[in-house]
């Protein structure tokens, strides 16, 4: 038996255990189940009624338990669901990963290992002495060997800033979604082009911000809904830290370095996210490296009109900043570990006139949750958590930024 995915399908279930099966393979498959669990008379009564009303198609499953396998066999088919005698799971995202540096073996592979629903299927890095330690999974020298391998689902791409682009094309030139670090390019133009090839061939491109995972921002969006700062007018962030590395790629031009590229991307991300995609204008001033080029540190103002502002600063010369504010007419928000957060607890505070207040986060890994929810995304499950538009948004922003300070501070329209 074949459903046809996308269709909606309404099916009707003896039991409340065939019933909780055939949603999970339904929903797994893409489709979009109503299952009524109560008996087949009562259920089929509903069924009828949701799908006349929706004009969809029905399907009314046999009761016995091998008919209803034989559906969810061809739903699983056609998706990545997998039935086993426990219950119905989905497959694992089978990831490659391209560059093994520092994010990948201190964060991105500890998270991957921890979750159900992605699996490490191969990793390339130039590095003999990085290859060994992921002796348990297959190694390659070649990043190409990651887009070209046909079991890898989708690339996270961990090398420096100025692969990004060529190597976000390349992965989905080869039809594999894409979960990139953070910058997705080292401009608008490298961006557009990126969100333009995600839109055509409709596989995900997502930038690896994985701050906006984190619960503690859930939260703040909340007490912002429910009014507890009042009307919202700054958006203040900050994130900095000493370079000491004198080779670093970070201090490479052609390869997508700078302070704002590196880290000032979060605080743009951050104003965005709570202020709209674009300002009107920006205005910026920055250090700029004698020797390669790059600002080493930059701080600027986003200005969305009407009385509302981001300041966001970044830098790599100087002490380690990673907080954020958020300003309105009734009171302040403030984020200590905004953006770099660790797997420990966290808090948010509040200040207002009814006093001052703590909430306290529950230790989470961003990244593990970052996972998640871009499998979830593949499996189409969930929404993307963000979208190669938002990758280009912050680019035209950026851009906006560093022109705006090489023009000592003239104001620049994104
Ligand atoms: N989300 C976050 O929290 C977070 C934190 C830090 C960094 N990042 C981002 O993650 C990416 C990697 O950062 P990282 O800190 O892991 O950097 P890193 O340790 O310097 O790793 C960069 C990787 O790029 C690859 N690469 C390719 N060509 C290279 C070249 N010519 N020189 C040097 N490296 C080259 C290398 O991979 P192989 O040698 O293995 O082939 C290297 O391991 C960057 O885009 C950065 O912005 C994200």
């Amino acid at each position: 038996m074949s459903i046809p995915v996308g269709h909606v399908l309404a099916a009707s279930a003896h039991s409340r255990m065939e019933a909780q099966v055939l949603h999970g393979v339904l929903a797994a498959a893409g489709l979009t189940p109503m299952v009524p669990d109560e008996n087949l008379a009562d259920g089929w009564a509903s069924v009828q009624q949701m799908a006349n009303a929706m004009a969809v198609d029905i399907y009314v499953p046999k009761a016995e338990a091998e008919r209803a396998r034989e559906a969810l066999a061809s739903a699983r088919a056609s998706r990545d669901a997998v039935f086993s005698e426990d219950g119905v799971h989905v497959r694992p995202v089978r990831f490659g990963i391209v560059g093994a540096g520092r994010i990948v073996s201190g964060r991105f592979v500890p998270a991957l290992q921890q979750t159900e629903r992605a699996e490490l299927r191969r990793v390339a890095t130039r590095s003999p002495a990085r290859a060994a330690d992921f002796a348990a999974t297959c190694v390659s020298s070649r990043y190409e060997d990651v887009f070209e391998d046909p079991e890898v689902e989708a690339v996270y791409i961990a090398t420096h800033n100025g692969l990004h682009h060529e190597q976000a094309l390349a992965a989905m030139r080869r039809g594999k979604h894409v979960l990139c670090e953070k910058p997705l390019g080292r401009n608008a133009r490298e961006c557009r082009e990126l969100a333009d090839v995600a839109a055509a061939s409709g596989l995900l491109l997502i930038e690896g911000f994985m701050y906006r995972s984190h619960p503690q921002l859930a939260l703040v969006q909340r007490l912002l809904a429910e009014g507890r700062i009042g009307t919202l007018r700054t958006v203040e962030a900050s994130f900095s830290f000493m370079l000491t590395r004198k080779d670093d790629v970070r201090l490479k031009p052609e390869w997508g370095g700078g302070a704002l590229l590196d880290v000032g991307c979060y605080c743009v991300n951050f104003a965005r996210l709570f202020l709209g995609d674009l300002p009107r204008r920006v205005t910026a001033f920055a250090a700029f490296d004698a020797t390669h080029g790059i600002d080493t540190s930059l701080s600027g103002v986003l200005d969305y009109g009407e009385g509302r502002h981001a300041v966001v600063s970044c830098g790599f010369d100087g002490g380690t900043r990673n907080r954020a504010l958020l300003s309105g007419t009734e009171g302040v928000l403030s984020i200590p570990e905004a953006f770099l957060t660790q797997p420990h607890e966290n808090k948010v505070v509040l200040d207002s006139a009814a006093g001052h207040e703590e909430f306290r986060v529950e230790s989470a890994d961003a990244f593990l949750l970052m996972i998640e929810s871009f499998a979830a995304a593949v499996r189409g499950e969930a929404a993307p958590h963000l979208s190669a538009e938002e990758g280009w948004h912050n680019a035209r922003i950026m851009d906006a930024l560093l022109l705006s300070a090489r023009r000592f501070g003239a104001p620049v329209t994104p």
